[in-house]
């Protein structure tokens, strides 16, 4: 995602002559000339009066020529007020777009002054609502060849109407606007077209029209895709770009002969044929279906592909070439028919579309992107490879998509009409991406996975008084810059995290129900979130027995979509009373917003006692209420599977009661909810809520436990000991008691195993072996250390490696951190040679893992090369070496030191500056650190953070509770290590 437009924007306007120069200088060329003669002659079809002209960039003002038509360079006038139309980041709703046709013409090889570009030329056609004079339309970073002394060609379509002239116009760079004023009114109810053509820079910033590069058989190869979420299509071509102006789409793309061209639509036609002398190919697409432009995309390759017909849908898988060949994209073909056909179920709706291609790009900045028809994703999220993938690559390739297969519907057929409604399209696909996955790999147990993923990992932000709420008003998001920043751990994990309560409490039928009629409704077009309510609360009244619900849908969630944060429900088994409380992770931070429910939920509460449950969910609307049934003197167990939004909290005598079923029997409480009593112990701990002594001991049964999920709960938390205590006396005792309690496991994995030749059958046994590893070997167990070094020994010796690729991350790391800098270049070395990118992005991992300072800080130079590292991965990079405790102050002064340069360059990526920001600061827990801090905060200003802007005030709140909680704790945790590894 275009992180930080603000940025760009500033450098657009320095920019602004610079890049022309280099455009107009390459139009001396030969080839350039051809171009502008041959867009003339389209351009004189179009309108024969007018003359062919030379592309001239429009001049770098502020404000418009009000009356300058017939000059190259309209007069500057007194600066533009700040309220015209085309200083605001809204498009009136006058011109309702409804069909392009859209040609563009990637240069896959630099022109003489070494710059990549593309031209295109675009036409809409639109219908007038409202008489107006102006006309006003997304334009960023393109140049435009002018017509009659104009930017585009005005044309009417209605007959026996004639288009106004055009008076003056001109760019708007800061709110992206291509302006044309007119000299009389366009008229309601008439359509009309403009016309244009123009250059832009085909430019490797993985936003737009992008390029991407790499090497095949020693050459380099160039592929010119798009990256248009959220608001980068008018970086391809000028349109109408907000969500809600969907339109039908014509695209023809030029390339050079033997390349493959792609789009939305499937191929019509590709012909060769001769443009500006040269010969080139052109493919015309099939019309698309009407569909918003942030969904559009433009490829031009050399790749392979392979492909099936599945129930009349076209699938096809493309990738370079090589990948291909080695078939890395047969487990992508296999689950993408299975997953498609689920969904059409899920919504009791067909695919719409009759292809769906997926394509894996060498240079990608989020995971994936849901384009209508052709699907991008960075290649380690599409690609496989059982040499090479773990089953976590495997994994994630399942999920990510079957996220994307849920937008075609959820997002592509309906959008949301504004971007403040994201979270409810990304919090729906990161919900339902687990059924879709479960759907292809159904002996995973994936579902339960959402609980850390999603549940607990947006806990940690949403226990800060920084969050935010999942909705935003949509006066209050219009800058491209506030539209990045909602791409975040709320709207989507937090989104995913409220859907599947809600489905879990109106039931997955009903849920169903309401989907199926929400998409009917919309299709094609645009909703709102409360329009979703509305379907489901009719699903709902529907089957009114079946679900009996005594609140409203929109009540019910208002409380969890109005508000940030959510609450803990304390149980008093001994009276049966039941409170809820906004949950902050430090109870002494002061909450500014407002909340509309005064941080009251509706809570829906499965519960246990004792093993028995209850058919129905028990509510809790209110601060407080009491409930009989819930007063006993056995176990209870609340929140099960953690399918609620909320932690919980019990009267002493229940924990003590929950702490011994955990030491004599695990087992009886579910495997999810062994996972949350370690995660809700800990973070109530934190938040001053129980002892920290109870957290630490739920962790006491853990040498019996074999399943992943309370491991990886249990050494998410305990890696904030680490992050708070590796650096301190405690660090021993914690190291002794974890190596005991780790120990069993990882003997139990060796056995089963057959001494580490195989690896378990099970997903979740698959991802416990990991964990055992890599804790064993950071608690400096000898037996593992051995292991891992023996390993990555044999592959440097033997060249070959026989390590199981599920094992390779802890194995590289700890062989890579117990080694020099021998290892380091060896790794290096496997690094740039690797074939796959999970087994490259595994090693660049681990090559952050040294302990050296010196290849610790060379490597972060290296992040900022993009010719050792791709710019999609630098920012983590960065993050991946300040997890490393020796590496973290180095990666902090780092940042400090380049953030201009950073923020400037890597604006990109879809988490990455709330990423890197939490992930350089998430180990400060001093007065000093959080003075550099605060500092950092007041030196950067100017350049601003971005998309990481919340990510800041978080750190600098997590910091404050970090120091708090060590000068709370750090003795008791102290004593309590101790006497546990002398009991
Ligand atoms: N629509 C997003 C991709 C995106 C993210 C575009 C940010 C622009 C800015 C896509 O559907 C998505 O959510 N991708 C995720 C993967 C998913 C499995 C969570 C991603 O890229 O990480
Ligand atoms: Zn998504």
């Amino acid at each position: 995602m275009r992180a930080c437009a603000c940025v760009t924007e500033h450098r657009q306007t320095d920019r602004q002559t610079a890049s022309w120069e280099k455009v107009s200088t390459s139009v001396k060329g030969a080839g350039a000339v051809a171009t502008i003669i041959a867009l003339s002659v389209v351009y004189s079809q179009e309108k024969a009066k007018n003359n062919p002209t030379s592309p001239t960039d429009a001049p770098a003002t502020d404000a418009p020529a009000t009356d300058a038509p017939t000059t190259d360079t309209p007069t500057v006038t007194t600066p533009a007020p700040s309220n015209e139309p085309w200083d605001k980041y809204r498009l009136p709703k006058s011109l309702v777009p409804e069909h392009y046709n859209v040609t563009l013409w990637p240069r896959l090889t630099p022109d003489e002054t070494g710059l990549y570009v593309f031209t295109g030329d675009s036409s809409v056609q639109f219908n007038c609502t409202e008489d107006t004079d102006l006309i006003l339309i997304h334009s960023n970073k393109l140049n435009y060849f002018k017509h009659a002394g104009h930017l585009a060609v005005l044309t009417s379509v209605s007959p026996g109407v004639e288009a106004p002239a055009i008076r003056s116009s001109w760019l708007q760079p800061e709110t992206q606007y291509l302006v044309l004023q007119l000299h009389s009114k366009l008229l309601k109810n008439h359509r009309y077209q403009l016309w244009t053509n123009f250059t832009g820079e085909l430019a490797d910033d993985l936003g737009g029209f992008y390029r991407s590069e790499y090497m095949e058989d020693g050459q380099k190869k160039v592929v010119a895709t798009t990256q248009m979420q959220p608001t980068d299509a008018r970086k391809a071509f000028p349109c109408f770009d907000e969500p809600a102006m969907k339109a039908f789409f014509d695209i023809t793309l030029i390339h050079d002969r033997g390349t493959v061209a792609l789009s939305n639509g499937r191929e019509k036609e590709s012909t060769n044929v001769t443009r500006d002398g040269w010969e080139v190919q052109q493919t015309v697409f099939e019309t698309t279906e009407k569909m918003s432009t942030y969904l559009l995309a433009f490829i031009v390759s050399e790749f392979g592909y392979i492909g099936n017909m599945t129930d009349n849908v076209l699938i096809r898988i493309f990738a370079r070439k090589p990948a291909i060949d080695a078939g890395q994209g047969d487990y992508a073909l296999n689950k993408t028919g299975t997953i498609l056909k689920f969904f059409e179920q899920y919504y009791s709706s067909e695919y719409p579309l009759p292809k769906s291609d997926q394509i894996a790009l060498p240079d990608f900045n989020a995971g994936a992107m849901e384009n209508w028809g052709l699907i991008t994703y960075r290649e380690t999220a599409l690609l496989y490879d059982e040499k090479f993938s773990s089953n976590g690559n495997k994994e994630r390739i399942a999920t990510i998509i079957a996220h994307e297969l849920a937008h075609m519907w959820f997002g592509n057929l309906v959008t949301l009409r504004w971007w403040n409604d994201l979270w409810l399209n990304e919090g729906f696909a990161s919900y339902v991406e687990y059924l879709g996955a479960h759907e292809a790999e159904p002996d995973w147990n994936v579902k339960d996975l959402i609980v850390l993923n999603d549940v607990h990992r947006v806990f940690a932000v949403d226990a800060l008084a920084s969050s935010h709420p999942l909705s935003s008003r949509e006066v209050d998001i219009q800058k491209p810059a506030q539209i990045s920043e909602l791409f975040d751990a709320i709207s989507y994990s937090k989104g995913a995290s409220v859907l599947r309560m809600l489905s879990d409490f109106l039931t997955e039928d009903v849920f169903k129900e309401g989907l199926k009629t929400y998409l009917k409704e919309f299709a094609f077009g645009n909703a709102v979130y409360t329009d979703l309510w509305k379907h489901l609360q009719t699903a709902v009244d529907a089957n009114a027995s079946a679900v009996g619900l005594k609140d409203s849908v929109e009540d019910i969630m208002n409380t969890w979509v109005l508000q940030m944060g959510f609450p803990v429900v304390t149980i008093n088994t001994t009276t049966g009373a039941l409170s809820q409380k906004h949950f902050l992770l430090d109870p002494d931070s002061i909450v500014t917003a407002l909340s509309p429910y005064n941080y009251e939920w509706i809570v829906p509460i499965r519960w246990m006692m004792n093993g028995a449950k209850p058919q129905e969910p028990y509510w809790l609307r209110k601060k407080s209420a009491t409930h009989d049934a819930m007063k006993t003197s056995q176990w209870l167990l609340a929140n099960l599977d953690v399918v609620g939004y909320y932690r919980v909290n019990y009267d002493d005598e229940n924990w003590n009661r929950l702490v011994d079923a955990l030491n004599t029997d695990h087992k009886v409480i579910p495997v999810i909810n062994r996972a949350q009593l370690v995660d809700d112990t800990f973070n109530l701990a934190r938040a001053k809520i129980i002892p920290t002594v109870l957290a630490l001991r739920t962790t006491e049964y853990l040498n019996k436990e074999r399943d992943y999920m309370p491991w990886s709960s249990a050494i998410g938390n305990l890696d904030f000991f680490y992050l708070m205590f590796d650096r301190s006396e405690v660090y021993g005792p914690m190291q002794k008691y974890l190596q005991r309690k780790v120990t069993d496991l990882f003997y139990h994995y060796g056995n089963l195993t057959d001494t580490w030749k195989t690896v378990p059958d099970k997903h979740m046994d698959q991802y416990n072996q990991v964990n055992a590893i890599s804790l064993a070997c950071r608690t400096g167990l000898d037996e593992c250390q051995t292991l891992v070094k023996n390993w990555f020994k044999q592959w440097m010796t033997s060249k070959k490696n026989t390590i199981h690729a599920n094992l390779r991350s802890t194995v590289y790391c700890n062989a890579i951190a117990a080694g020099g800098a021998e290892e380091w270049q060896f790794a290096w070395e496997q690094f740039e040679n690797a074939t796959i990118a999970s087994e490259a992005e595994k090693l660049r991992s681990a090559l952050a893992c040294t302990k050296q300072p010196w290849l610790l800080n060379r490597y972060l130079e290296y992040t900022l090369d993009p010719d050792r590292i791709r710019k999609q991965d630098a920012t983590s990079t960065i993050v991946y070496i300040a997890n490393n405790v020796v590496g973290q102050p180095l990666a902090w002064d780092f940042v400090r030191d380049r953030w201009s340069y950073i923020f400037s360059e890597y604006g990109g990526g879809s988490f990455s500056f709330s990423n890197l920001i939490n992930g350089v600061t998430k180990r400060f827990s001093t007065e000093f650190e959080l003075k550099q801090l605060k500092q950092f905060k007041e030196e950067n200003s100017d350049v601003g953070f971005g998309s990481g802007t919340l990510a800041v005030d978080q750190s600098i709140e997590r910091t404050i509770a970090n120091m708090k909680w060590i000068a709370d704790n750090k003795q008791s945790v102290l004593e309590w290590f101790h006497s546990a590894v002398n009991r």
